[in-house]
């Protein structure tokens, strides 16, 4: 793991790398990863504003009705660089609820497709990840449908699970998002 000023200096680097990238490349679109919100001072996402010339296309972070990150939307807006979803199905562990299998009954939707279908009603596009041939069609039909505000609600409710898959346990020098 980590300390406080291992982190600073991984960050200085980062930043420092994406200067000389802009510095010797010439880049189009630029796309980050977890960076997280927070006060002026912390958070990642404006100063990646800051320091990147290049129109900042994607932040893609950890996205699933398991946990909450509205702040992490709030960002999105404020900075203008939208989010994408990695951990779309948080790895298997929204199947373990069946709220999603409930709702999904109304709509002739599997559980998989309700939260993939939320989070595209968040605004954000998905990054979701199989080895099956069905499911990866799955996957791709959830435009067909809309989550009534009241069943997008019931899922809002369940993102005070807190469920966090990629954090430092899992990645040491990953930011302390909480
Ligand atoms: N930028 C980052 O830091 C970061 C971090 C983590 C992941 N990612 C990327 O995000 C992508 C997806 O993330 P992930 O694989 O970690 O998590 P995920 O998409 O939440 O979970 C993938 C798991 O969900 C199952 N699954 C997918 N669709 C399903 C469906 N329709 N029905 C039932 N099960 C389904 C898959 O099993 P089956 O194979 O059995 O279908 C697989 O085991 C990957 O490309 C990964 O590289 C990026």
């Amino acid at each position: 793991m980590l300390d406080k000023k291992q982190s600073e200096a991984l960050l200085i680097m980062q930043e420092e790398c994406a200067e000389v990238i802009q510095a010797v490349t010439k880049i189009y679109r630029f796309g980050i990863s977890n960076l997280k919100p927070g006060k002026k001072k912390t958070n990642m996402m404006h100063r990646a504003k800051e320091i990147v010339a290049a129109p900042l296309v994607t932040n893609q972070v950890e996205f699933h009705p398991l946990l909450d990150q509205s702040r992490l939307l709030k960002a999105a807006e404020e900075t203008g660089i939208p989010l994408s979803s990695y951990c779309s199905v948080a790895r298997g562990e929204v199947f373990k609820y069946p709220l999603f299998a409930e709702i999904g009954q109304a709509y002739g939707k599997s559980a998989a497709q309700v939260v993939l279908r939320w989070i595209l009603q968040k605004g954000v596009p998905i990054n979701t990840m199989s080895t099956k041939a069905e499911n990866i069609r799955a996957n791709y039909e959830v435009m067909d449908f809309t989550l009534s505000s009241i069943d997008i609600a019931r899922i809002d409710a369940m993102t005070s699970t807190g469920y966090r898959i990629v954090g430092k346990d899992l990645v040491p020098y990953a930011p302390d998002f909480d």
